[in-house]
């Protein structure tokens, strides 16, 4: 039977196997607190709920791929409060089901593997998806380290002409998944330079923009010239509503343009309930305060833990994530299998990418009781 070589050859999504050992845990009757993937637990604000079941009418057709004109509106909005941008909705923003579909399918939009546009550029270690979408789209990709040496971000200038030259697409995620790192205005704009003197395009995944908890991280939006440059955000983190698929993708209107030809074909347009019930997310920065509030104590929490038994917070400022780094001598997942040993799930940075070796995430999803279960856990196993 003819089953996709590219799909044959993936190996099994890293979580599956972390859930699977979790799994075998908890059949023994075990307590498993997890720490492994980044499913916010955050109830969503009722008002948003209300908006969903408000926006559920006797008939409901198909949803156009441009969204409802409120939504775009909603999204430009906020966009202009929080990056003080503006954006043109009709022009510039198309609402997305989530950002996982978006970025998965951005590079059949964009790749001409005839024309010797045939490679897409991600970081590692990260989010698996921008890639995976890359090789089912028939792209050769290219890995660029994240080092803790760098910032945890790429060193674009060691990467040679002839690959620009190549490329289709470069993705980079800020703040990112794993590490929290945040990128300042200035990497975005050197990378736009070159995505313009080479004709690719720059796909900024800024899903965990709004969880910050020193300064608000800035966005691919705020340069001074958009050309080649789209930024892809989500509802998911900022208002804990993964269960609803809502995001959209903004930024120039030729690559939007693009994106209302392609995403027909696809039917990945959002419900329309759900995209009434965004509309009241993006209008609202209170349910978000309170999330990152939550986040940032359960983050006191653990920074405290890793003070006293000696474990370094190697990671950023931002996002729901702490990048930890494994004590000498230990390989992420020996570290991590440990930590499982003890009922505490976390994700080897192994599992996100080569230069992920030596390091361990923990996603602050679990609920604050939860957390403090899983301090009181590790103190026991570091004292
Ligand atoms: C870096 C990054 N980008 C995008 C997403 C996708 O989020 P969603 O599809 O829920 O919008 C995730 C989810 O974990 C992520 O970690």
């Amino acid at each position: 039977m003819g089953i996709s070589p590219i799909l044959r050859a993936q190996a099994t999504y890293p979580f599956v196997r972390l859930n699977q050992a979790a799994a075998e845990r908890r059949e023994r009757g075990l307590e498993v607190l997890d720490f492994g993937m980044g499913d916010p637990r955050e109830p969503t604000d009722p008002r948003i709920m209300r908006a969903l079941r408000d926006g559920v009418r006797r008939r409901m057709g198909y949803p156009a791929a441009a969204g409802l004109p409120e939504l775009r509106e909603a999204i430009a909005s906020w966009a202009g409060r929080r990056f003080g941008v503006a954006l043109d909705p009709d022009r510039q923003v198309i609402p997305t089901l989530g950002s996982k579909e978006a970025i998965f399918s951005f590079a059949q939009v964009v790749l001409d593997v005839a024309g010797g546009r045939d490679t897409v550029v991600v970081t590692e270690p990260g989010y698996p998806v921008p890639g995976r979408g890359a090789e089912f789209a028939g792209a050769r990709v290219v890995e660029l380290p994240l080092l803790e040496a760098g910032g945890f971000l790429p060193d674009v200038d060691a990467v040679p002409a002839e690959t620009w030259r190549r490329t289709a697409l470069v993705w980079v995620n800020y703040p990112n998944n794993p590490t929290g790192a945040t990128a300042p205005l200035a990497f975005y704009a050197r990378l736009a330079d070159l995505a313009r003197a080479y004709g690719f395009v720059l796909a900024c995944d800024e899903a965990y923009s709004e969880l910050w908890f020193e300064e608000p991280p800035v966005s691919a939006l705020q340069l001074a010239d958009w050309s080649n440059v789209v930024s892809f955000n989500t509802l998911s983190k900022r208002s804990s509503m993964t269960g609803y698929r809502s995001g959209f993708v903004a930024g120039d209107p030729e690559l939007v343009a693009a994106l209302r030809q392609f995403r027909p074909n696809v039917g990945t347009a959002p419900q329309e309930f759900v995209q009434r019930a965004s509309v009241v997310a993006w209008g609202d920065e209170e349910h978000v305060e309170q999330a990152r509030a939550a986040y940032a104590r359960k983050r006191a929490l653990f920074l405290e833990l890793f003070r006293r038994v000696g474990l370094r917070d190697a990671g950023g400022p931002s996002t729901m994530y702490l990048w930890v780094a494994v004590p000498h001598g230990e390989t992420s997942q020996e570290f991590a299998t440990t930590l499982l040993a003890h009922g505490v799930l976390v994700a080897p940075g192994s599992f996100l990418g080569p230069s992920g070796e030596g390091y361990v995430r923990f996603a602050l999803v679990p609920t604050e009781d939860e957390c403090a279960r899983a301090v009181e856990i590790l103190d026991d196993v570091f004292a």
